[in-house]
């Protein structure tokens, strides 16, 4: 096949070139490829934010041809040279043992973050809620969520009870001390009361790595002096950069700096719109990360939502309509589009792009969307299209106020996640393309099999596809005027 090279007009830059404010969020469960596109847009940006989740996302940072892993500092930390600011904003939970493992390995590779700013008002993990995450996971048995383990759901259960720990209570050990007494005393309760564990069960749990490998059980008790103590001491290693990160950035807009918001996880995850209870607990929508930075979503210029294509994936429990049966082909696609945790290494789940659910998206996330990973389905003679959901299961439900029996179709997205669980999809077949795709640099030589593809995306969904990725160089992006 001759390829055509005619050079397209644009790069990433035409998208930020009149505005001030950009987000870059997933449409789908995570894991969409969003790093390449904040590292790009983190040299455009005077501010880097992230506003929602904690040590549960990963991504890559590549430091003299290595490979590190980080799970809170932003993406943007590597421009911090060039003054920018990185925040971890208001809505996140932090995770203070690997908030400061991060900050040591920056140090260690020579990577300034004297511009790092942390909200005083995002909260933080505690040991206790690992211990709670690492018991209630355990006993939920085939329904557990498969969380990362990284107590994100217990640190938000805190903040909604209206009783967790903020990072400026890390700087204040007399109320820190308070709230970990409350807070130590009502999950300790949950723990003998639901989960039928003794106070030595607890102390013997409570040796394991992730919860500090013993550091916190004195005389066969957990030991709560320590905890404060080792948290006041945490909190006082970060308190130069501890700020009321709002402030800091409404103060900048006000100047006319430009800020990129960095989603997190992805809107079927979401507390509010994901596949609950299978979800992570916090809301990586537009809004959630609006809300978790302190901003107004009225002043985001452009929201890229991030959708891979034509695969999509997960990792953990939870439904997944279009996931593959076909498991040869399913490890195909791992294997070609690297499809392993960052966070766990676990192996992602791999199913068709299930358009349902991404018209749901669009709805909250809205119209602009990103392709990424196209390139893994160079080659593929056909694909398949999911528009529709059927009710598979023998017994009636109601869902949304309507009754389902075994064969009734919907075009809607179910966000109960037990509920989804018992459709099936249904599968319009489209032709593939052959590639390699990422030889091109103009969308309209690219070939019409795939131009049709995102026709049909578009024409579902409601959405416009505004660019599309075909490799992970940040050249390998085809731009649609
Ligand atoms: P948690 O956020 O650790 O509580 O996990 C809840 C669910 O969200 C699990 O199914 C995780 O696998 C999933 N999850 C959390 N963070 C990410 C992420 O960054 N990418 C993909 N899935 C994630």
């Amino acid at each position: 096949m001759v390829l055509n090279r005619r050079k397209s007009k644009q790069t990433l830059k035409h998208f930020v070139d009149k505005i001030q404010v950009l987000a870059v969020v997933c449409n789908q469960w995570g894991d969409t490829g969003k790093g390449k596109f904040v590292d790009f847009f983190s040299g455009w940006a005077d501010i880097i934010a992230r506003g929602t989740g904690g040590a549960n996302a990963g991504h890559t940072i590549n430091v003299g041809g290595k490979e590190y892993i980080f799970n809170l500092i932003p993406s943007g930390i590597l421009y911090d040279q060039y003054g920018k600011i990185n925040v971890l904003g208001n809505g996140m939970v932090l995770h203070m043992p690997r908030l400061i493992e991060e900050l040591e390995k920056l140090n260690e590779l020579e990577i300034s973050y004297s511009n790092l700013r942390i909200s005083s008002n995002a909260h933080v993990t505690m040991p206790y809620h690992i211990l709670l995450e690492l018991v209630s996971e355990k006993a939920k048995g085939k329904k557990a969520i498969g969380t990362t383990l990284r107590a994100i759901g217990p640190t938000y259960a805190d903040k909604i009870r209206r009783t967790g720990v903020r990072v400026n209570d890390l700087l204040n050990p007399a109320k820190l001390e308070e709230k970990v007494k409350e807070n130590y005393a009502f999950t300790e309760a949950v723990l003998k009361g639901v989960f039928g564990l003794r106070k030595k069960d607890i102390a013997q749990l409570m040796k394991d790595e992730r919860l500090g490998s013993g550091r916190y059980v004195y005389k066969g008790k957990v030991n709560i002096s320590e905890i404060v103590a080792h948290y006041s001491f945490m909190g006082n290693e970060i308190k130069h950069l501890i700020t009321d990160t709002k402030e800091l950035i409404e103060r900048k807009l006000s100047k006319g700096k430009k800020l990129l918001l960095e989603g997190a996880q992805g809107l079927l995850l979401g507390i509010d719109h994901g596949t609950f209870p299978y979800v992570t607990s916090s809301d990586p929508s537009i809004n959630g990360l609006c809300s978790g930075v302190g901003i107004s979503a009225l002043s985001v210029d452009l929201c890229l939502g991030l959708v891979k294509a034509p695969y999509m994936t997960r990792v953990g429990g939870g439904p997944f309509p279009t996931e593959l049966e076909d498991e040869a082909l399913a490890e195909k696609i791992r294997k070609k589009g690297r499809e392993y945790g960052a966070t766990t290494g676990r192996p992602r789940r791999i199913g068709w792009t299930d358009l349902v659910a991404l018209k749901y998206a669009v709805g909250i996330n809205g119209p602009n969307l990103v392709l990424t990973k196209m390139d893994i389905c160079d080659g593929f003679e056909e694909l398949k299209i999911c528009k529709k959901y059927i009710y598979s299961n023998e017994e009636k439900s109601i869902i949304n106020g309507k009754e389902f029996s075994k064969g009734k179709t919907t075009t809607s997205f179910i966000s109960d996640g037990e509920m989804l669980s018992k459709f099936k999809p249904v599968y319009e077949t489209a032709k593939g393309w052959e590639g390699p795709i990422n030889e091109f640099e103009a969308y309209n030589d690219l070939p019409k099999e795939l131009r049709n593809y995102i026709r049909a995306i578009e024409k579902f969904t409601g959405g416009k596809v505004r660019a599309i990725s075909v490799g992970p160089g940040r050249e390998e992006t085809i731009i649609r005027d």
